[in-house]
């Protein structure tokens, strides 16, 4: 694992963002896996800043999504697909078909999302936040290391953390997510935390491995795995290790 400690919260926002354009100039088609949630914003906005700067051309890239809610309405507004039309496929302008949305209404939906990551090749760069309770995508504590994309029961912690994602009363208590070994697949990972609210569960993951309780620390076995964190999410942890 390579740990990135920022200085400031906004340079590990742009080395974030950096990272996901520099794959996309270098290899045009690459497949990246977006990840949703307060963390990730202001790393779209960079995104959307640095490729106006450098003009990189963005329509030969694929992307996948790591995990929606169910039992949300087509394109309700605290939906993680309006999430990312609203901060990556809008503001970039890129084309709906450059996109796969987990299926979250027919029953064989982690089975077809499964095919349809295969079929792209796989994953080039996942993006990666964390939960406070340890969770990546939608896995969540208890979560084992050969999960594969499957509909998951959202903890209390997670619904808790998350309430004020949501627009009005409707808060889903499940989720179709990539599962750890999905995403374990991906050829790189790129995850952030930000904040004082992640330094616990970044002190965790540090100290831990292949915790159930902390799904997290699975990824520390990937050979290009690169956390990203700013002073907040840092404060916890031995700069030494
Ligand atoms: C969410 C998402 C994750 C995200 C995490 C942290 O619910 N399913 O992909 O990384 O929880 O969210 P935030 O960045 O808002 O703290």
């Amino acid at each position: 694992m390579r740990i990135i400690q920022c200085d400031s919260k906004e340079q590990a926002i742009n080395a974030v963002a950096s990272m996901l354009l520099e794959k996309i100039s270098a290899h045009p088609a690459s497949v990246i896996g977006l990840a949703t949630g307060r963390t990730m914003e202001p790393v779209y906005a960079s995104l959307v800043k640095l490729s106006r700067d450098s003009e990189t051309d963005l329509s030969r890239a694929f992307f996948f999504m790591l995990d929606e809610y169910l039992g949300l309405p087509e394109d309700h507004p605290s939906s993680f697909k309006h999430y990312i039309k609203t901060h990556v496929l809008e503001p970039l302008h890129l084309n709906s078909s450059q996109f796969a949305f987990p299926p979250v209404h027919a029953a064989e939906s982690a089975l077809h999302y499964e095919q349809s990551l295969k079929e792209a090749g796989g994953v080039d760069l996942q993006l990666l936040g964390i939960g406070t309770n340890g969770h990546v995508g939608f896995n969540e504590p208890g979560s084992l290391k050969n999960s594969r994309t499957r509909k998951i029961e959202l903890t209390e912690e997670t619904l808790k953390s998350n309430r004020d994602q949501f627009v009005d009363e409707l808060i889903p208590t499940e989720a179709l997510s990539m599962g750890i070994d999905t995403i374990m697949e991906a050829r790189s990972l790129v995850m952030l935390a930000t904040g004082k609210s992640k330094a616990d569960v970044i002190k965790h993951l540090l100290n831990h491995h292949d915790d159930p309780n902390c799904p997290a620390t699975y990824l520390k076995s990937h050979s290009h795995f690169t956390l990203v964190l700013d002073p907040d999410a840092a404060s916890k942890i031995n700069l030494n290790i």
